[in-house]
C-alpha cells in the first residue's frame, strides 16, 4: 500500500502534532491509518461511483454521429487523427511482417497469448491465443469466423476451431474454467445486450464438442490481455509459430490460397477498389 505522508501528516493535525508524538504513538497512528485505507478501499462502491454502462438503445442512437462504422477492420480506421501511411509488405510476406507491419491488435493477443504460455497451456492454445484477434486488423465484425477462415489453410483444425469460437464463447461466463463476463462488453456492446441467434447457436454447438476448451482457454486468457503496463514481445513464440504456422513460400497474399485476399487487402489497404 502507497501512503502519502503529508496525507497522513495532516490526519494526526500537521508536523507540530506528530513532534509531540512519541515513537509508539506513531507507530499505531500509521497502523490504524492504513487499515482505514485499506477499509476504504475494499468496501464495495457506493451507487453513485458504480460504473455506468450505455445500453444498448444508448450505443445505437451513437451510430449516426461517425462517419464510420465501428465493424471497420483497425488498419482502415485511425484510432486518433488520420491514418497513417503504411510501409510496404516484403516480398513473399509472412506471419511475422504482418505482426510487425501490418496487426492492429498486437500487444493484446501477445500478452494473451503470454498468460497461456506462463499457465502452462498447450501450443495449440498458446498459438490460437495469438492469433486470435488479428482479423479485426481487416474486419470487427465476426472477427472469430473471419480469423478462423483467414488461418484455416494454415494452421490445425484445433486452432481454426479455437479463433472460430472464441467470439460466441465470450459472452458466455463458465466460472469453472475461470471465465466471467467481462464490464468490457458491457460497456461495449450494451449493459442489456442479448448475442443474436447465430452466436447463441454457436454456443451451444461449442459447449458440446469435444473441442470446447481449446475456445474457452482463448477466452479466458482474453480476459488479462489488457495491461497497459505490460510490454510483451513476440519473440518467446517464434518456434511455437514455426511449428503451428505452415508459411506458404509465395507470402501470404501471394499464395493463390482461398483467402489470399483477405491477407492482401492488410497488405494494401489504401488500394481504392
Ligand atoms: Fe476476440
Ligand atoms: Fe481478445
Amino acid at each position: 500500500m502507497e501512503i502519502d505522508r503529508r496525507l497522513f501528516i495532516a490526519s494526526l493535525g500537521g508536523a507540530a502534532a506528530v513532534a509531540g508524538m512519541d515513537h509508539e504513538a506513531r507507530a499505531e497512528a500509521l497502523e490504524d491509518y492504513m487499515s482505514d485505507q485499506l477499509e476504504e478501499a475494499l468496501a464495495p462502491p457506493a451507487d453513485d461511483e458504480k460504473p455506468k454502462f450505455p445500453t444498448v438503445a444508448e450505443l445505437e442512437a451513437q451510430i449516426g454521429t461517425r462517419p464510420f462504422r465501428r465493424g471497420a477492420g483497425g488498419v482502415f480506421v485511425a484510432g486518433r487523427g488520420n491514418v497513417k501511411q503504411l510501409p510496404p509488405m516484403p516480398a513473399n510476406a509472412t506471419l511475422l511482417d504482418y505482426f510487425k507491419l501490418r496487426f492492429t491488435t498486437v500487444n493484446h493477443v501477445l500478452q494473451s497469448a503470454n498468460r497461456a504460455m506462463k499457465t502452462g497451456m498447450s501450443e495449440e492454445i498458446i498459438f490460437a491465443c495469438l492469433i486470435h484477434d488479428v482479423s479485426q486488423t481487416l474486419i470487427k465484425v465476426d472477427h472469430g469466423w473471419f480469423g478462423a477462415q483467414m488461418f484455416e489453410p494454415y494452421v490445425s483444425p484445433k486452432v481454426t476451431f479455437a479463433v472460430r469460437y472464441h467470439q460466441a464463447l465470450r459472452f458466455y461466463p463458465d466460472p469453472a474454467h475461470g471465465y466471467e463476463y467481462p464490464d468490457l462488453y458491457k460497456r461495449m456492446f450494451g449493459v442489456d445486450y442479448e448475442p443474436p441467434v447465430h452466436i447463441q447457436a454457436a454456443y451451444k454447438y461449442a459447449k458440446n464438442h469435444k473441442w470446447y476448451l481449446e475456445p474457452r482457454m482463448v477466452t479466458v486468457n482474453d480476459l488479462y490481455a489488457f495491461d497497459p503496463n505490460v510490454k510483451v514481445t513476440i519473440e518467446p513464440f517464434l518456434d511455437i509459430v514455426g511449428r503451428q504456422f505452415k508459411q506458404p513460400k509465395e507470402g501470404l497474399g501471394n499464395d493463390n490460397s482461398p483467402v489470399a485476399h483477405m491477407w492482401r487487402a492488410m497488405a494494401l489497404p489504401d488500394a481504392p477498389l
